[in-house]
């Protein structure tokens, strides 16, 4: 019988980290503070995130700040890359810290010892046939930036980050193919200070500077792209997008006409001006409304014309449901992009709800509007893990988890999408992003370090651990 799998045979199956959340190593090699470094750990990173007002200080009498140790990867990479080959990965995301390079961004030269690592972690990859696959930026901008500059509301910004990606390019051309410009760049629209590097001072103010920053991200994700491949022979880039379906709760039309513009302007506005190369029709009547009058010189326009991405790298970690107006009892506790409570689904410890067709609807969305490849660069459920006497740890709530959104990328696929690989979120536990948690764990494999900083940094092999080998040595088959 020919059990022929539904994935390619170039699939790239792997996992997915950002610098910040792993790395530590948080004074070596002339590191300077990024904005998560600033981020204190524990449930009240998300109020931080969400209210205005954030100075961008550490605060080490009130505040822990588990990123700075992170998992220790600057000093343990190989011991994590080993792990990784022996899953079988193809493909491994992670991020460049931008302060490894530019300590505090405005510099005119990169500096060396930052370079030099992550040419050490790809060489490490290469050895193992594992394809390193970059994201420039993971909520990690220069906090010189930030409070020197005011973030990306600043055009001077996109000159920086220029310089930035100028030095990475020239340096990493023979060992990086496979690049993403700005991690989920779309979440400034809910909360601008990881990814926007600023801090609103009241709600009602945030539409003009949003999109102004927003203006001079996507000038620079056109840099970034033209430069890429101005320097780097056969090579991919991609935009990052957070990918959340939005539903309507019910088939009362203004629910529905409000789901369809919530789902553009959240889902799909980013990606309509990295993909296309355009502003989309429907944000001319918006920036009307909130009366937003963006700041476009000359040759902007043609500049993001030039610069379209070749892929869209997304996550998926749960869908949205809808309804133009909402009590504060129906709102969903955890999606942190909003929305009511879906009667269909369960959510996860965190309140983010489980919807593996959900995946299947957001694929067939992207491919329909966009018709580029897809790349999911993270999925997965963050949950609390076990330790048994026996030092196992029994994690089949996320095998449960991941079987179905794979088999929902089978799905997509036989639906004709064209789907060039999947990278679960946080391979390895790291910290979390919106809570600063080490508790909430993605991981294959264990990392012992908990909430309240202490533990070994011992790594522990997983359930998930064995039965992803076996996902991808089957190439998706065995599930
Ligand atoms: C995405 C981010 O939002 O989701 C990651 O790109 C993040 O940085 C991941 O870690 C999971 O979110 P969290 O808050 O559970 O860490």
């Amino acid at each position: 019988t020919t059990n022929e799998t539904k994935f390619p045979k170039s699939f790239l199956w792997g996992g997915a980290t950002a610098a910040n959340q792993m790395e530590g190593g948080f004074y070596e090699g002339n590191k300077g503070l990024n904005i998560a470094d600033v981020l204190p750990g524990g449930k009240e990173r998300l109020s931080i995130l969400q209210t205005p007002g954030f100075n961008f200080e550490i605060d080490r009498e009130k505040y822990s700040y588990p990123n700075h140790e992170g998992i220790d990867f600057y000093h343990r990479y190989k011991e994590d890359i080993a792990l990784f080959a022996e899953m079988g990965f193809k493909a491994f995301r992670m991020s460049i810290a931008w302060t490894r390079i530019f300590p505090n961004g405005d510099e005119l030269e990169a500096n060396e010892e930052g370079l030099a690592f992550y040419d050490r972690v790809f060489d490490e990859l290469h050895k193992y046939g594992i394809e390193p696959v970059v994201t420039i930026s993971h909520y990690e901008m220069p906090v010189t930036l930030v409070k020197e500059y005011g973030g990306w509301r600043n055009r001077k910004v996109v000159t920086f980050f220029e310089r930035y990606v100028n030095a990475i390019f020239n340096r990493y051309k023979d060992k990086v193919k496979n690049w993403m410009t700005f991690n989920e760049i779309n979440s400034g629209l809910v909360m601008p200070i990881m990814g926007l590097g600023f801090s609103i001072q009241k709600e009602e103010d945030k539409f003009q500077p949003t999109f102004q920053a927003y203006h001079h991200q996507f000038l620079a994700s056109a840099i970034a792209v033209k430069a890429c491949k101005k320097l780097i022979p056969d090579v991919k880039i991609g935009c990052m997008i957070i990918f959340a379906p939005v539903y309507s709760f019910d088939s009362n039309p203004e629910n529905v006409m409000y789901s369809l513009q919530e789902e553009r302007l959240f889902n799909n506005f980013c990606a309509d001006v990295q993909v296309r190369g355009e502003y989309p029709a429907f944000i001319k009547r918006y920036f009307k409304e909130h009366k937003i009058e963006l700041e476009i010189q000359e040759g902007d326009l043609e500049l993001i014309k030039e610069g379209t991405v070749d892929y869209i790298g997304f996550s998926y970690y749960m869908s949205r449901t809808e309804k133009k107006v909402k009590s504060e009892l129906e709102a969903s506790q955890g999606n942190i992009i909003g929305g009511v409570k879906n009667p269909f689904l369960k959510a996860s410890d965190w309140g983010w709800e489980i919807d593996p067709i959900g995946l299947r609807i957001s694929l067939n969305k992207l491919y329909d509007r966009y018709q580029v490849p897809l790349f999911i660069v993270e999925n997965g459920l963050g949950a609390y893990d076990k330790v048994e006497e026996d030092g196992s740890i029994n994690d089949d709530y996320r095998i449960d988890y991941l079987r179905e959104h794979i088999k929902a990328m089978g799905e997509a696929i036989e639906d004709g999408v064209e789907l060039m690989g999947y990278t679960s979120w946080g391979c390895i536990d790291l910290v979390s992003a919106s809570s600063g948690e080490m508790s909430k764990r993605y991981g294959y494999i264990y990392v012992d370090k908990h909430d309240d900083g202490s533990g070994t940094l011992e790594r522990k092999k997983k359930k998930s651990f064995f039965w992803y080998k076996d996902v991808i040595a089957t190439n998706g088959e065995d599930l």
